[in-house]
Formats: structure tokens, sequence, C-alpha cells
């Protein structure tokens, strides 16, 4: 099985890798419905749950509630279980209390669950303070309806109140979903990061690839389109080349990884969760990757590399049945019949401590200048 980490004092356990789905049916930042489509999704899915990745994190906001059913539809096609997290937004007209339960009831019933493994605010909004939000929260998890909750967007301040508002309940607050990654350092500045670590509160990280420019795609002259094109103009995404070469080389030296990889990695290593967005089967694989050691097409199992460094070669150039792993629980009725449990996907990588100190004092000479 592969390595699990806790969320916060919970007894919820991920792998310290999940995969976002906000672009699962949402047509206005993303453009779901061109370029990409269902297959594409639910080929994501598979790919992700056949490596052991079974954390998946979801809004009711997402598509207008329809990455909810997507993964609902996905999880009862697939027959496992996984871990599920979704979002509540409290939109300032969202006034009563009943709105969050009321919220959380249709968010069940469109993935088609009983409860959900976190129940996440998705960002704080007025009217409504913080410690009503929590306390409701709370109601949730005594109704059976969430395992745990957590927030996002919050700042430091922030987190302090939700963890001592949800600690009158007895609850732990879990989670912070917040952005981080090599292009966006913040949380490391702001007190964030140091206020979680301090409550023991799991640091979610969203948008940990900057939206695909740490994928090394976009460049100055191939931007990507719409927003994120107009919010990174070609003069910052000349800047940023310089950090995602290095990336590149660590990738290389490390077997093989790819500047995603490396750029989730670094993530891990700084004991955060990230959870990139992947739009199809070869963006999950190599989603995955930043995590997993995928088994060698050849034989199954770890490259001699792999298993030596703990770092792996890409899977990359594979078709999703290829490269596809085992899945997590294996028993004789979800493998097809065969009598032999197939190679189990257990193994993880990690950059060295030196590669992640190279990374972090270039991203900030790169951070610097944006
Ligand atoms: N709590 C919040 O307020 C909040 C806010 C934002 C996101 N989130 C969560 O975090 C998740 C991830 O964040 P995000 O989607 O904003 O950013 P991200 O994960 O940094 O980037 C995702 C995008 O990068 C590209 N990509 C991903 N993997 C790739 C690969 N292997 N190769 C090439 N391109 C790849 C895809 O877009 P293209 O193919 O179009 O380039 C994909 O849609 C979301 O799905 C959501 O669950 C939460």
């Amino acid at each position: 099985m592969l390595e699990q980490v806790h969320l916060g004092k919970t007894d919820v356990f991920v792998p310290p890798l999940g995969i976002g789905t906000w672009a699962w049916g949402d047509r206005l930042v993303w453009n779901y419905g061109s370029g990409y489509g269902e297959k594409d999704i639910r080929e994501a899915f598979d790919v992700s749950l056949n490596a052991g990745i079974d954390f998946f994190d979801t809004a009711e906001i997402y598509g207008n509630g329809q990455s909810e059913r997507f993964l609902g539809t996905f999880i009862r096609a697939s027959g496992k279980p996984v871990t599920l997290a979704t979002k509540f937004m409290p939109y300032p007209w969202r006034l009563s209390r009943k709105e969050l339960i009321h919220s959380l009831h249709n968010s069940l019933e469109r993935v088609g669950v009983d409860r959900v493994d976190l129940y996440q605010i998705h960002m704080p909004m007025p009217p409504v303070p913080i410690e009503t939000w929590m306390d409701v929260l709370a109601d949730a998890v005594e109704q059976g309806l969430a395992r745990a909750v957590g927030v996002s967007n919050y700042n430091a301040v922030q987190v302090r109140r939700a963890y001592e508002a949800l600690a009158k309940r007895n609850i732990p607050l879990a989670t912070n979903q917040i952005e981080y990654s090599l292009l966006h350092r913040q949380p490391e500045r702001n007190g964030v990061l140091a206020t979680c670590r301090e409550y023991d509160v799991s640091v979610i990280a969203y948008s940990p690839i900057a939206k695909g420019l740490l994928t090394g795609k976009y460049t100055p002259d191939h931007r990507p389109r719409g927003l994120r094109g107009w919010r990174m103009g070609g003069i910052n995404l000349a800047r940023i080349q310089p950090l995602v070469q290095r990336m590149r080389e660590i990738g290389a030296e490390s077997g093989g990884k790819t500047p995603s990889q490396v750029a989730l990695n670094w993530l891990i290593c700084k004991n955060t969760i990230p959870i990139p967005g992947a739009k199809n089967a070869r963006q999950a694989e190599e989603d995955v990757g930043g995590l997993v050691v995928l088994p060698h097409p050849s034989t199954g199992s770890g490259s001699a590399q792999d298993k030596g460094t703990g770092n792996s070669g890409p899977a990359l150039g594979r078709s999703p049945e290829q490269s596809a792993g085992p899945a997590k629980v294996w028993s004789p009725s979800t493998a097809g019949g065969s009598s032999r449990p197939p190679a189990q996907i257990k193994d993880s990588w990690r950059l060295t401590p030196a590669q992640v100190a190279e990374l972090d004092m270039l991203s900030e000479q790169v951070t610097m200048k944006l």
C-alpha cells in the first residue's frame, strides 16, 4: 500500500498527493467540453486510483456541482473506496446556519454517498463569523455527515480562530487548503504554514503546478489561453524559464522526472499535500508520478534505479492501459479472475534535501521579479 499521511489530528488518512477536480465539468475557467470531456476525466480518475492515489478534492461550485456528480459516477463504476473532500462556499447571502447543512446534503446527494471524508469552508467570507461556520461544521461531524472538517484560503489569524472554535466542540481542524507552489511562496512568509504546523493542521496545496505554468509547456511564445494567459503575460513567462530549466535538470538527475513531478515532490518535501488538477489520463499519470514510482513497463515493477535511489523515470509515452497500476486494495473480485495479485505499487520517491534547498533559492530569485 502506498504511504499515507493523516489529515491533522484526525483518523482520516490519505496519500501525500491527491487529485483536484475543479476542471471536471467547469466551462467558465477551464473550458470543459473543448479539448477534453467526460472520457478524458474518467480516465484521469482511473489512472490515479489505479496508481494508489485515492484522494480527490472537489467543491459544490466546481462546474455548478458537475464535478461532484462526475466523481460519484466514477467512484460507483470503480467499486473502490476513495477519500473525498468537498467544500461549502459561504456566499455573503448565505446567512443562516441551516445553509451549510443543506449544501452538504446536496453535495452528498450529487456524489451519492452518506458522508464525505473532509468538508471544507471554501474561503473566509463575511458577514457570518468564522466561529459560527465552525460550530455548524462540528454539527456536521456529530451528525455523521463528515468525518473531518477543514478550511481553505484562511490566513494565520483565521486558522487560529477556526481551530479554537472547533476545539470548544472537541473537534480538530484537520486542514487548510491554500495556494502554494514554487511560484507562490507567500504561505512561508505570511505565517500560514507556521500556524498550521503549530496546531497540527495539514496543509493541502492547491494550484501546485501554478495552473500548468510549472509544467514547462508554456513559454512566452506559447502562452496559456484565456485567464491564465492574461494573468501571466509574456514577460513573466520569460522570467520563470530559468527555474523550469533547472527543474528539468533536477528531474533528469532524479531518474527522469518532469518539471511538474519535481514541482509536486517539492511540495511533498515541504510536508504539504499537493492536489494537481488533471484533465486527462496523460496528465494524471504524470501528476501521480510526482509521488508514485510507477511500475516499469517491461517488468511491472520500479526500475533498478528506482529501487536504488528512490526515484523513477516518468511513465510518459505509455498508454493509460499499460501504465495503470493495480488497485490499492487487491482482491480476486477486482482482479478480473486472475489468481495472482498484481505487483503492488508501494514505492514513493523524494527529492534530496540539497535539491529542495536549491529549488527554494532559485524560486525565491524568480518570484521576487514577478
Ligand atoms: N480552495 C481553493 O480556493 C482552490 C483554488 C484553486 C484550485 N483548487 C483545487 O486545487 C486543484 C488544482 O489546482 P489548479 O487546477 O488551479 O492548478 P494546477 O493543479 O496547478 O494546474 C492544473 C492545470 O495544469 C495543467 N496540467 C496539470 N497536469 C499537467 C501535466 N501533467 N502536464 C501538462 N499540463 C498539466 C492542466 O491545464 P492545461 O492542460 O489547460 O494546461 C490542468 O488543468 C483544483 O482542481 C481544485 O481542486 C482549490
